[in-house]
């Protein structure tokens, strides 16, 4: 491709450039948005490919041999991802994200790992560095992206019954790897593991307790399992209201079954309730985007594989870092750290995305979601 040639799958997205402003000061980790909200979690989109054709987030007949991912030339390098993820850090992250699609189907991601766990906050401590993961290639991997510096992993896991598993993975995985992943993962320290169900109604509704039931007897405290409302992330998974079962719901179920007692948040802008069955035997999270918005202590920024800075899970627009990283002054010189720092400062001091809570204030059965077109999941990660 000749170097005029924008490629297509770049104009996906809306993502302007973003203004660099004068004489900015240097950061100092104390950034916050128009809302008040700190700048704390970033979430790194390392590829937009995915071996899994979840429903809700690849459908099959949109996510076809067909559909053109993005190429090679525009991923952001990790030399690129790490100069961004220190200079988040120098504003106040202090944990980061890798995320996909599917990030262990970016090559060589220990070696990124082994460059992010070099990072330092703005305490001068290492920042949590953990992984989002449909678990499929994690028994290969747990002990080296362990070696490499990782800290802890997320499996994502609907269900327990192979016919259900298969049947919402699209691809026909069996269950079983992806359990030898979380037992590698647990091997390896990885600690500590949660797993992400998300949970739609008529579809896996009839394995929360299964689930709930397995992890608690193999694996007690090790993992927190965590049941998530299907949201109406994107444009493609044709989300219904009625497909949502509240978490509410989950946590009456639960109760039932082994009895629960609520617990309190351990940091702040936590997504997950946290709750704890009442035998000890282990913690589960609560997931509530849908019903009961989290917006409001908000502090996620999300980078994509491309380098587009999004400040919601559902925002429509990004913003061009990569332009920053790539670009030249009018000089010819490149952006300084400081420049770039200061781009993103001004870019977070005006943020007043709060997507969930606006939709929650909808009609409850409004059907489907209204809206621009979305990012994809599997294009911004979880
Ligand atoms: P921990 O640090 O392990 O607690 O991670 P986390 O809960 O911050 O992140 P994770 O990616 O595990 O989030 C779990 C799920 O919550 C995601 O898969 C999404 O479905 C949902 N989620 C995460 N962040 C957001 C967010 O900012 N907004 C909304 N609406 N949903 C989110
Ligand atoms: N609703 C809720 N969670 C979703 N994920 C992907 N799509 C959706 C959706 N529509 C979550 C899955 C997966 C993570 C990558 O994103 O839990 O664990
Ligand atoms: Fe499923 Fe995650 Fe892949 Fe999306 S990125 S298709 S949720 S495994
Ligand atoms: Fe944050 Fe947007 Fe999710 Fe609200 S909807 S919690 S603002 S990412």
């Amino acid at each position: 491709m000749g170097d005029n040639v924008i490629p297509l799958a770049d104009l996906r997205y809306l993502a302007p450039v973003p203004r660099v402003p004068d004489g900015a000061p240097a950061p100092v980790g104390l950034l916050s948005d128009r809302l008040g909200r700190p700048l704390r979690d970033l979430r790194i989109s390392v590829t937009d490919r995915c071996n899994f054709r979840c429903s809700y987030c690849m459908p099959k007949d949109v996510f076809d041999k067909a559909y053109t991912f993005l190429p090679q030339s525009s991923l952001l390098s990790f030399e690129e991802i790490t100069r961004v993820a220190r200079l988040f850090a120098a504003h106040g992250v202090r944990k980061l994200r890798l995320t996909g699609g599917e990030p262990l189907l970016r090559k060589n991601l220990e070696i990124l790992v082994a460059q992010l766990a070099a990072l330092r906050d703005t305490d001068g401590q290492p920042l949590d560095i953990t992984l989002t993961t449909n678990g499929s290639l994690l028994a290969r991997k747990a002990q080296s992206l362990a070696d490499a510096g990782l800290q802890r992993v997320t499996i994502s896991l609907d269900a327990l019954d192979d016919t259900v598993f298969q049947r919402m993975n699209d691809v026909g995985f069996p269950v079983g790897e992806v359990l030898d992943g979380i037992a590698a993962a647990a091997r390896a320290g990885l600690a500590p593991i949660k797993v992400n169900m998300v949970v739609k109604r008529g579809t896996n509704d009839h394995e929360i307790v299964p689930m709930a039931r397995w992890f608690r007897d193999n694996y007690g405290q090790a993992v927190t399992l965590r049941f998530i409302e299907y949201m109406d992330v994107g444009a493609s998974n044709g989300w219904r209201m009625d497909e949502v079962l509240p978490s509410s719901q989950v946590q009456r179920l639960l109760d039932e079954h082994f009895g629960l007692e609520a617990l309190d948040a351990t940091v702040e802008g936590e997504t997950a309730q946290r709750w704890r069955y009442r035998d000890g035997k282990g913690e589960v999270g609560l997931i509530s985007s849908v019903t009961q918005a989290f917006c409001r202590d908000c502090n996620r920024a999300r980078l994509s594989t491309e380098g587009k800075l999004f400040l919601c899970l559902f925002a429509s627009q990004g913003h061009d870092l990569r332009a920053l990283l790539r670009g030249h002054r009018p000089d010819g010189s490149a952006w300084t750290d400081d420049e770039v720092a200061a781009a993103i400062g001004l870019i977070w001091s005006q943020r007043d995305d709060r997507y969930s809570e606006l939709r929650s204030a909808q009609p409850a059965d409004s059907g489907h979601a209204v809206s621009a077109r979305k990012v994809e999941m599997h294009y911004i990660g979880g």
